[in-house]
């Protein structure tokens, strides 16, 4: 056992009504005075984790008020500030569909200095088509993903396509992005079950997750989009994915937690030597076209968890409580995240 990982501090620098909470049962120092997490490094699991932060793009999608443009800017400083290096910040998706980020193109100009402040980070959006791509490479973007479904019902209700012609409609984005320099990710919904088709088989998944790395996309991130897989599924697909000869280094997982299973799934992800993990700060997230999507895992519990477990991810666990906190402020309610609750506080 070696103590690798420096632990989280007291949560001071988190504002809100939590630090008076807190300040006034001096006789309960809480577990931050106790340097908790413990760290108890487990060698079969990866030293280093990189965080795919989607709370910007997924998670304010799903919101039903819209957000300004500069709360959202500064969301995404936040959160570059927390020490994540890669911020998915958006989406050039028709602006009817997902009226929440109707706004990117001013948004982009906004938060693209922070490339220069914060040297590595990485600010990927979301292009559907030629057209998002035109639009997401006038304002800057050096990083895209598109984003297919394993099953048809989903990619008919998402891109208005059957899978089959949303794999053409990426084949040129995906090249044209290439050309430009621009690398892309490929997401692909309903990896584990399918709100309308029930469980998805893991050979389904795999093939369609095979074009879309066949077509050029650097990562495939495997998306549990209503949050119903179990750890042995996710390490059966996996093993799936293995055994086409895909390098799990090409692999990503993405679990949204509507049944409290996410953190369960990226440790069993981890064990299989995943280190591409989605998450969202605050626990924000969901699909506007799968209504039985509810929020991403959690970033907060995430690195709880990898911490705990002596793996890196950089990430400032205070000053990303303080971020999901400040936000929750901002979007009129509490953050979902049980780390978040735990390290703040209640709200009065
Ligand atoms: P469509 O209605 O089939 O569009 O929608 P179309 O191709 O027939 O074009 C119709 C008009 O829209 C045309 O204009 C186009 O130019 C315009 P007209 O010629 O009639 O004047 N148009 C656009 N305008 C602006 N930006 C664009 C664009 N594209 C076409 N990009 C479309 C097809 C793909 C556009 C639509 O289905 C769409 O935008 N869908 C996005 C849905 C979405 O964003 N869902 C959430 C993200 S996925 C997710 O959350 C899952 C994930 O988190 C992983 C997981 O959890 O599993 C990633
Ligand atoms: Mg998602």
């Amino acid at each position: 056992m070696t103590s690798t990982q420096g632990t989280p501090q007291r949560a001071e620098s988190v504002p809100g009504p939590a630090q008076s909470t807190r300040s006034e049962q001096s006789a309960d120092p809480g577990p931050l005075e106790l340097g908790l997490p413990s760290t108890v490094r487990d060698p079969e699991l990866p030293a280093r984790v990189r965080i795919h932060e989607v709370g910007a793009r997924d998670g304010l999608q799903n919101e039903k008020a819209l957000v300004p443009v500069e709360v959202k800017a500064e969301f995404i400083a936040r959160l570059a500030a927390a020490g994540l290096r890669t911020v998915e910040a958006t989406s050039f998706v028709h602006p009817k569909w997902v009226p929440q980020l109707a706004d990117a193109e001013q948004l982009l100009p906004q938060i693209i200095g922070l490339r220069e402040e914060y040297p590595g980070l990485r600010l990927p959006v979301l292009v559907p088509n030629e057209r998002g791509l035109d639009r997401a490479l006038a304002r800057g973007a050096d990083e895209i993903a598109v984003f297919a479904s394993a099953t048809e019902t989903f990619a008919r209700r998402n891109l208005n396509r059957s899978v089959a012609e949303v794999m053409e409609m990426f084949r040129p984005v995906v090249g044209r992005a290439g050309e430009a320099g621009v690398p892309s990710r490929g997401y692909l919904s309903m990896c584990f079950g399918d709100p309308w088709e029930g469980p998805v088989p893991p050979r389904q998944v795999v093939d369609a997750g095979l074009q879309l790395l066949d077509m050029g996309c650097a990562e495939l991130s495997l998306g549990d989009t209503i949050g119903v897989a179990t750890p042995g599924q996710v390490a059966a697909l996996l093993a799936e994915f293995d055994r086409a000869g895909v390098p799990v280094e090409r692999l990503a997982v993405h679990f949204h937690d509507t049944y409290g299973q996410a953190l369960a799934n990226t440790l069993a992800a981890l064990r299989c030597g995943v280190t591409v993990v989605d998450s969202s700060a605050g626990g924000l997230g969901g699909c506007p076209y799968a209504k039985s999507a509810t929020g991403n895992l959690a970033t907060e519990d995430l690195v709880w968890m990898l911490h705990g477990l002596g793996i890196e991810t950089g990430v400032d666990l205070p000053v990303l409580v303080a971020t999901s906190v400040w936000l929750a402020g901002e979007l009129g309610r509490p953050s979902p995240s049980r780390a978040v609750q735990a390290l703040a506080g209640p709200a009065d």
